[in-house]
């Protein structure tokens, strides 16, 4: 199917599900049924919860670690998260486990300086979103600013923005060519991406509060946040352009999916689906982008540049690739932010390669080195991780050059069970002049290239990755309905993969910096209960736990993984909301998940950041009302400004959804499931 044909599909009830959709497709037209519309077919979620799945269909799921664990009369008993799971479901609220508190900290709108205009959500202007909260929150971090952490900076990014149900009176724009949209609104949307430092306290009675006066709350967007860049790419003759001459200064970032806090702690935001905010006005007579006679055509070619999914190239010549060619190659890049000043230019590193970073988590290695883990969130793309040259020394801080003097390395998942982690340096290898690699900056420009010669493994959408305690890392890769059946391989192994696995690594030596480690599968998503899917959980889990498209991971203060998950417009297939869900790693109850939080109806779920003392957990519920609501029982259609699936989390009929962070605390205080 083309874009069009996407745009169009009535099964792709918004902006960002067509998005999602036509992501990659252009190497694999043929769509065809997913195994999610095999299931959908032959078993309603009805009929599988009344049971009418035989016993022979649910223990033929289960792989053999699974098989070996010998039963527990209770999950909860002998498990390491000690609270009472969750009721899967779907609704208009947000639900957190009996106990916890989940309340909400800010929404998209809110002031947070001093001199911000208050929210008009009927009257939205740019300059007001520029001191109000962003869209869409994704990633989020936190640095204390006091020695109990009662005190500190929260580091939120905006991913997209929503135009259907941000804007009153407008519906959606894809499919009208962008008709509606106007150089305010363009500004908007602009001013409503990147991110946001705000200063937040926590009060005698344990709820935590904006500090609105702070002198370090600012915006973060690709409206007007001046950048710089470093490594190896800064200044190369590809970074140039008319308003940067240098190649050594760049105006903001975008779609800023997750990210990560430095051991110094400075604010890590990863620019992800950077290609959908690029333009062109030269189209084929299929009325596909034409860039044949761009001088960049190789690299936007694998890049998915120009995307076409925002307006913005039709008033800003920077996202318009027939005015400004070089400019894409500015954008897919790991941004460092000082949440600490905020006169601070962000700097853009080139040294961790540039793609669709979906995050960029880190850790410091038992040598001492920085490592940061990153998958590059796209189909059949790859999974990433950057090791410092130098070590991580006390006086180490924002700029460090850590984080440009490294080397990038990309991984092979072998069918014995090794993890090689292949370095993407110039001159080593086919990375040479011969296959068009000039220098280290051309090997950073088109990192997923200098991938591809190296034989890197094609996985099903690497999401966030997350180190963990020693040298482990756990990887979420979320879904790929594309992968054939030819396909697959060992660390992907399931043909059209709607739900997606989670893999462990372990680093050789349990030195996160070591080039090779040993991998295993820890879960394969979905229903267990239905044989089709192939899902594999430790049988403990209850018809609660199991969950689809893990995306975002946290590791808490006792060392425990934390997954929250993004089904997109596919929730349908499970009839659950997106939900945060804590999954045991180790022991016998290795592989059983349960549920701890779950989100308003087509919300996606971000964060989760679990503050220091273990006591606080920031979650982010981003784009509620919008994705799948089609299947939301009793409103099955698409929501817009006017018609929303939900007005979470105000619930006023003057207010549409807002995407909000969530601030999840014990009742009467205490580490959270400890
Ligand atoms: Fe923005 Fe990969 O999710
Ligand atoms: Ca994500
Ligand atoms: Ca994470
Ligand atoms: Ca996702």
């Amino acid at each position: 199917m083309d874009r069009k044909s996407i745009i169009n599909d009535p099964e792709h009830g918004n902006k960002a599900e067509a998005f999602e959709a036509f992501d990659d497709i252009p190497t694999n037209p043929n769509l065809g049924r997913t195994i999610g519309d095999v299931i959908n077919a032959r078993y309603g979620r009805r009929d599988v919860m009344k049971g009418i799945l035989g016993v022979s269909a649910t223990t033929a799921l289960f792989g053999t670690s699974a098989m070996i664990a010998p039963k527990q009369a209770s999950a909860a008993a002998g498990g390491r998260y000690n609270f009472e799971e969750l009721t899967w479901g779907n609704d208009e609220e947000h639900h957190i486990a009996e106990g916890y508190n989940a309340d909400i900290l800010l929404r998209w709108g809110d002031p947070i300086t001093a001199d911000a205009p208050e929210f008009d959500v009927m009257n939205q202007t740019a300059e007001a979103q520029l001191k109000q909260f962003g869209y869409n929150n994704d990633y989020v971090g936190f640095t204390a600013l006091n020695d109990e952490g009662t005190r500190g900076l929260l580091c939120v990014n905006h991913e997209y923005t929503n135009e259907e149900v941000m804007f009153p009176g407008l519906g959606r724009q894809d499919r009208a060519d962008f008709e509606g949209m106007t150089r305010e609104l363009v500004d908007i949307e602009m001013a409503a991406h990147g991110g946001s430092v705000v200063e937040i306290a926590q009060g005698d009675d344990g709820k935590w509060a904006l500090v609105r006066d702070s002198q370090y709350n600012r915006r973060i967007t690709p409206h007007s946040t001046e950048m710089t860049i470093s490594g190896p790419a800064a200044g190369h003759a590809r970074m140039k352009t008319n308003a940067d001459p240098e190649g050594m200064t760049v105006i903001g970032t975008v779609n800023n999916c997750a990210g990560g806090m430095t051991p110094w702690g400075t604010y890590l935001m990863a620019e992800e689906n950077f290609h959908g905010y690029f333009w062109t006005d030269k189209v084929d007579a299929e009325g596909k982008p034409d860039i044949s006679e761009q001088p960049e055509a190789a690299s936007m070619k694998r890049y998915g540049v120009p995307g076409r999914w925002y307006a913005w190239g039709q008033y800003h010549d920077r996202w318009n690739i027939d005015k400004e060619p070089n400019e894409p190659n500015r954008w897919g890049w790991i941004v460092e932010v000082d949440p600490r000043n905020p006169d601070a230019a962000p700097i853009k590193h080139t040294a961790l390669g540039r793609f669709r970073h979906e995050g960029a988590e880190t850790t410091i290695s038992s040598s001492g080195r920085l490592v940061v883990y990153s998958g590059d969130d796209n189909r059949f793309d790859y999974q990433y991780k950057y090791v410092s040259n130098g070590t991580v020394t006390d006086d180490a801080g924002f700029g460090s050059s850590l984080l440009s003097d490294g080397t990038l390395y990309v991984a092979r998942f072998d069918a014995d069970g090794t993890v090689e982690w292949m370095p993407l340096v110039h001159g080593e290898g086919p990375l040479t002049a011969e296959n068009g690699f000039d220098s280290q900056a051309d090997v950073m420009i088109d990192t997923r290239v200098a991938a591809d010669l190296l034989g890197a493994t094609p996985m099903d959408r690497p999401e966030d990755a997350q180190p963990g305690p020693d040298g482990t890392a756990y990887l979420m890769l979320t879904n790929n309905t594309r992968r054939k059946p030819d396909q697959v391989n060992a660390a992907n192994p399931r043909a059209e993969s709607s739900f997606g696995h989670i893999i462990e690594i372990k680093e050789d030596g349990g030195d996160h910096a070591s080039p090779k480690g040993t991998w295993s599968i820890l879960v394969k998503c979905g229903d267990p209960a239905i044989a089709e899917v192939g899902a594999q959980w430790n049988p403990e889990t209850s018809e609660n736990g199991w969950f689809g498209s893990p995306d975002n991971a946290a590791i808490d203060a006792e060392g425990r993984l934390w997954i929250s998950t993004d089904q997109g417009s596919g929730w349908g297939k499970t009839g659950k909301s997106d939900g945060l869900y804590a999954l045991e790693t180790s022991g016998e109850l290795r592989g059983t998940s349960k549920l701890f939080f779950r989100c308003p109806v087509g919300g996606e779920l971000c964060g989760p950041y679990f503050h220091d003392s273990g006591e606080t957990l920031f979650l982010a519920v981003q784009h509620p009302g919008t994705d799948g609501t089609k299947d939301f029982k009793g409103f099955e259609r698409n929501s817009t400004f006017e018609d929303p699936a939900t007005r979470w989390p105000d619930f006023d009929p003057a207010m549409p959804p807002r995407p909000s962070v969530v601030v999840v605390t014990k009742q009467g205080g205490g580490k959270i499931a400890v």
